[in-house]
């Protein structure tokens, strides 16, 4: 069987790599020439453990092949993967367009039977309407050729994605057809030496399943979020309370870190579409709601607190921010945290000296190319030197080099030793002893 892999972003050059290193054929294929390009000449355009060796390996033993042109790859594929975006529209429900655009060409170029694998985050329905789609493009082209859409979400994780898909925690295949289950379960056996880590479902469940991790996952960020502001005005320190209520194996330590917020192009935007569906369903999704609320406002947390010890006016001031990425292990900077504290200190005048590992490049394309004419905004390839005459360190991304950092050279090269540290990363107290003026999140000594 030969798979195409349609979209090439975090997900899909993921899955068509993976495959292929298990010996798959696969062409992957992606509207942006450019990117198809590079690719082809074995380049990664995105940061991923794992993902750089993969692909010329892949590719030079004639198992992975990329193109633009959907066409090319329904000549000989059998097994497609929609894994395009599916960003929120302007109401906070997903956009489909690329997704229903994909099955239109998909229904337009199959040779053969075929299996279309929703792979990309879709709300619950999508695949019928993926499926009414290729059927009025085949009827369109006078043919009849059998296919099955089925629903396969995924759950890897930006930062570990080679990792999570090579060894998941779980499958989720929705489908009713057993040709497809059949296909599928083999497919994913060589990732799941046990089969009991595929799970067969309905595809509406299977859409819901995706969603409803996503929103739980939120769900205890925000929790904890709300107890660390509780905790900053009773003088207690969350992260005393996180190890005590992590140590209970019906809550776990997983996803209960406080902090300034998530971010990412998965949480928010799948939150929202979430609200959006309950709304649709003339249903109140009272806690989906509270979740986004609290992160909104969990992301100004840091600003809140410059703004405490600084003033409104930072005109000035100057900050050093480590970590810009939404979270360690990825240069993805879609709705990260450090956008919202870069916004505030440079439109309250102050200027900034940012580091991350891996997201500078990201941050060039993204960030607004008048902050870095104008001065207000510098990056740096080494992380102390975003910090000379910093009135205080921001920390946003958790990156392991800012874990145990020179506390020394950092103190000798800041204007001020003052740390706002939004993650949770310093001992308050050994900071503390070392000089620093500290202030995380929910430490229970600061408001
Ligand atoms: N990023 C994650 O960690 C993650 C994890 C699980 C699920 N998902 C879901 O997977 C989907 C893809 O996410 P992503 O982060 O990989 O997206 P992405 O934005 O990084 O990549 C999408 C790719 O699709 C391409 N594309 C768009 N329209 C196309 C078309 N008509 N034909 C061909 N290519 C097209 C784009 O050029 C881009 O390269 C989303 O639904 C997302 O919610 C993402």
């Amino acid at each position: 069987m030969k798979i195409a892999v349609v979209g090439t972003g975090y997900v899909g050059l993921v899955t068509g790599a993976c495959f292929a290193e298990m010996g798959n054929d696969v062409i992957c294929v992606d509207k942006d020439a450019a990117k198809v390009e590079r690719m082809r000449a074995g380049e990664c355009p995105i940061y991923e453990i794992g993902l750089p060796e993969m692909l010329p390996r892949n590719i030079e033993e004639g198992r992975l092949a990329f193109t633009t042109s959907l066409a090319e790859a329904a000549e000989s594929c059998d097994i497609f993967f929609i894994a395009v975006g599916t960003n929120p529209a302007a109401d906070g429900s997903a956009d489909l367009t690329a997704v229903h655009a994909v099955a239109r060409e998909i229904g337009e170029t199959i040779q053969r039977p075929a299996i279309i694998v929703d792979k990309s985050t879709v709300p619950v329905g999508t695949g019928e309407e993926v499926e009414a789609i290729v059927r009025e493009a085949l009827e369109k082209r006078g043919d009849s050729i059998e296919f099955e859409v089925i629903s396969n979400p995924e759950f890897l994780k930006e930062g570990a994605a080679v990792q999570d898909f090579m060894k998941p925690d779980r499958v989720i295949i929705g489908t009713d057809s057993e040709w497809a289950r059949k296909v599928m379960g083999d497919l994913y056996s060589a990732f799941t030496h046990k089969t009991d880590r595929i799970i067969f479902m309905g595809r509406r469940d299977a859409e819901m399943t995706k969603y409803a991790a996503n929103a739980m996952l939120a769900t205890k960020i925000s929790f904890m979020n709300e107890i660390a502001s509780l905790s900053e005005r009773l003088g207690v320190d969350v992260e005393n309370v996180r190890h005590g209520i992590g140590s209970d194996p019906r809550i776990g330590y997983s996803f209960i870190y406080p902090g300034c917020g998530y971010g990412g192009s998965c949480f928010p935007k799948d939150v929202k579409a979430l609200i959006h569906t309950a709304r649709e369903q003339d249903f109140d999704p009272a806690i989906l709601d509270a979740v986004e609320w609290r992160n909104a406002e969990q992301k100004k947390r840091l600003n809140e607190k410059v703004r405490a010890r600084f003033g409104a006016d930072l005109s000035g001031h100057h900050f050093a921010l480590w970590g810009l990425a939404f979270k360690p292990g990825t240069d993805d900077m879609r709705e990260a945290p450090s956008k919202v504290v870069l916004e505030h200190l440079i439109g309250s005048g102050a200027t900034v000296t940012a580091h991350d590992p891996e997201a500078m490049d990201m941050a060039r394309a993204e960030l607004p190319a008048e902050w870095f004419e104008s001065g207000r905004l510098r990056l740096v390839e080494h992380q102390y030197d975003a910090l000379d005459k910093a009135d205080a360190l921001i920390l946003v991304t958790e990156w392991k080099p800012y874990r145990q950092p020179d506390f020394d050279q950092m103190a000798r090269r800041m204007k001020q030793k003052v740390i706002f540290d939004g993650r949770n990363q310093y001992d308050p107290e050994r900071t503390e002893s070392l000089g620093f003026e500290y202030t995380g999140i929910g430490r229970g000594r600061e408001f």
